[in-house]
Order: structure tokens, then C-alpha cells, then sequence
């Protein structure tokens, strides 16, 4: 079954076709090469000893999403990552975030409409719960005003697919909201590749660790949590990888009962930022260089995901800890500086 991922080459992207191949589906992949590189496809490729089908294209273009479609008439589903993601740079520039996010798919769902049959999973965040009333996050907790362009755009793009699948019965999708991905894959031939000054927290850990950055500020430590740091579910990106494979067989065997559903994609644990690190430091045995500073704006407390859902109804769980990730996320950053 051939299976169209965009943005392929991306850091979750690239995971995600790992398993796809792993378990016998053949890739298309597309990517504007505007975050990613080559060399991922080279990396996939010594992974799975299979070379996945490759389109260098932009998304935005709509004839060029049409003729993709009419090259590659047996696409049977679509797993759409390709979007930008950085929220201080969707608050500078809100239109270009905008156009990319949404444009892209719209263009995505008006060729699906097309076909007798189509499956579409769709990247989402779990930044749609904004700081959430209670915790854990269940999937039907209320989806809070955007903090920032780049939220507004999955919260949107969900509407637009939930929307659209009410009028489409040949169509079924899944929003899978990811809590926070890290880590590598075990192999070392793919992971994370950060363009410019890390926004994220392990990546800029990792960099701090390995001399390319000072130190680390640590964004306030008098939230009202247990060391006055930050809680999040960090998720080991193979774990996230597998869950959209769990998704898409879901939608080929037809099993919902609804045409769009969404899932909360994380382990369950929160951690707080002073424990990633403390983690961290115990895998990499070496004590890293940080600073406690103010807060950053739009940061909300604490957000971990109630797992049940995704656990019962796709049969899916992250398997890996958080010292599994950050010690592959530490191991490929080692490599790549080599
Ligand atoms: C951030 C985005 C979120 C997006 C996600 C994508 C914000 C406010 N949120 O989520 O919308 O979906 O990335 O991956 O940007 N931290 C530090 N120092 C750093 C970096 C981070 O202390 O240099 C802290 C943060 O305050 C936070 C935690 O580490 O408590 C995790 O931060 P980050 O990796 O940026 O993820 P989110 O904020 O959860």
C-alpha cells in the first residue's frame, strides 16, 4: 500500500517512515527541503535497506499538489507533517504560517475528496489544550484560545479536517496530538537537526552539553509545581513513530465508528525541567552548564496526556523511558559533531 507522507525528511517525519517501510508499506515521500536535507533519505535508506520514493515539492503550490496526485494514482493514505513550527517566528510572521499550514492542507484534502477511498492522519499538538483545567489531559478536555499563530494553525487545521470528513464519507482521518518528542532513533541515522538556535528544550541541552552553546537557561523555577519548574511528557520519538502506524491501520481496517478522531500521543509521565536534566546528566555523566531565568512567554505549567484512549482504541503505548531518549538524543548529537 503506497502511503504519501509529507515532510518526510523531517525529524518526525523521517521516524514515522522508518516504521511505515519496517512494516511492508511502500513511501512517497514529499519535502520542500525548507528544514531537512537529503541525507535523511540516505539515513531512512541504511535503516530499512529500502530507498523511499522522493518528490522535492512545495505544498503551497496547488497545481503541484494536483499533478502529485495524478502521478501516484494508488496513494491510499496520507500522513501530512509537512508545516512550519516555530511559535516565535509564527508570532513575527503570522501569514506565513498561515499559508503554509492551512494552504497545504486544503490542497491535501480537495485531492482526497477525489477518491473512492482515503486515509489522512494529521500532525497536531497537544498545545490545542493550551494549560489545561485538569491533569492529566483527556482528548475531550477543552481546546483553549491559541497562544500563538502556530497553535492556531492546528487547531484550525483539526476544524478543517473535522469539517471536511462530515461531508466526505470516502474519507477517514485522525488528529494525533503529540505531546513532546525527542531522542533519535537507536540506529544513528536519523534524529533531530535543529536549524539555527534551538527553541526546544532537549536539543538545546544536548548542544549546551556538547560546547556548542554556553548554557542552558532554564525558563523560571517558581511555577507552582514541585521544584518550581515546567512540566511536560517528553515522548521517545520511535514510540511517537509507531503510534501513527497504529493510527493508520485503524483507518485502513475501517474500525471507527466515526470518520475523524483524535488521540493524545504521549507516555503519561510529566517531568519537570530541573528532573530532564538532572536525567540527562546522569546519562551523558557529565554536569551541565545552566541558569534559572525569568519565564518565557505563552509557557503553560504543566501538560502531560491521560494515555487511555490512544491506549485502548489504537492498542498503542510508549514503551521507551525518558533516559532511552535522552540517551539517543545525546548519542546522535555526539555523532553529527564528529
Ligand atoms: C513548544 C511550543 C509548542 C510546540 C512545541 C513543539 C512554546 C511556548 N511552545 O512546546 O507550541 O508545539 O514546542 O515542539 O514555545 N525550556 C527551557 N529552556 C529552553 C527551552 C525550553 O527552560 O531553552 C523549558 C520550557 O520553558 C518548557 C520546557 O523546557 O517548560 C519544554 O520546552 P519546549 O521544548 O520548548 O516545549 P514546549 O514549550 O512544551
Amino acid at each position: 500500500m503506497k502511503i504519501l507522507v509529507t515532510g518526510g525528511l523531517g525529524f518526525i517525519g523521517s521516524h514515522v517512515v522508518v516504521e511505515l517501510q519496517n512494516e511492508g508499506f511502500e513511501v512517497v515521500i514529499v519535502d520542500n527541503l525548507s528544514n531537512s536535507t537529503l541525507d535523511v533519505l540516505d539515513g531512512i535508506t541504511k535503516i530499512t535497506g529500502k530507498k523511499p520514493i522522493f518528490e522535492k515539492l512545495d505544498l503551497r503550490e496547488k497545481n503541484a499538489v494536483s499533478n502529485l496526485f495524478s502521478t501516484y494514482k494508488d496513494i491510499y493514505g496520507v500522513i501530512h507533517f509537512a508545516a512550519s513550527k516555530a511559535v516565535g517566528e509564527s508570532v513575527e510572521n503570522p501569514l506565513l504560517y498561515y499559508e503554509n499550514n492551512l494552504n497545504s492542507l486544503i490542497y491535501i484534502l480537495q485531492e482526497l475528496q477525489k477518491k473512492d477511498k482515503a486515509h489522512f492522519i494529521f500532525s497536531s499538538s497537544c498545545t490545542v489544550y493550551g494549560q489545561a483545567d485538569s491533569l492529566p489531559i483527556t482528548e475531550s478536555a477543552p481546546i483553549k484560545p491559541a497562544e500563538s499563530p502556530y497553535g492556531n494553525t492546528k487547531q484550525i487545521g483539526e476544524e478543517i479536517i473535522k469539517d471536511t470528513c462530515r461531508v466526505s464519507d470516502n474519507l477517514q482521518a485522525i488528529a494525533l496530538r503529540y505531546f513532546n518528542p525527542i531522542g533519535s532513533h537507536e540506529s544513528l541515522q536519523i534524529g533531530e537537526l535543529p536549524t539555527g538556535t534551538p527553541q526546544n528544550l532537549v536539543p538545546f541541552i544536548t548542544q549546551t552539553a556538547i560546547g556548542l552553546r554556553e548554557k542552558l537557561a532554564v525558563f523560571g523555577n517558581d511555577y507552582p509545581t514541585e521544584d518550581g519548574t515546567c512540566i511536560r511528557d517528553y515522548i521517545h520519538v520511535v514510540d511517537l513513530a509507531k503510534a501513527h502506524v497504529a493510527a493508520l491501520k485503524r483507518l485502513i481496517e475501517n474500525k471507527s465508528a466515526t470518520n475523524f478522531d483524535y488521540f493524545n500521543i504521549g507516555t503519561g509521565t510529566g517531568s519537570s525541567v530541573l528532573e530532564v536534566i538532572k536525567t540527562f546528566e546522569e546519562v551523558s555523566d557529565q554536569k551541565l552548564n545552566y541558569q534559572i531565568v525569568a519565564r518565557r512567554e505563552g509557557d503553560v505549567i504543566a501538560a502531560y496526556a491521560d494515555t487511555e484512549k490512544a491506549n485502548n482504541v489504537l492498542g498503542w503505548q510508549a514503551k521507551l523511558s525518558l533516559k532511552d531518549a535522552l540517551s539517543s538524543a545525546w548519542q546522535w548529537e555526539q555523532k553529527i559533531r564528529k
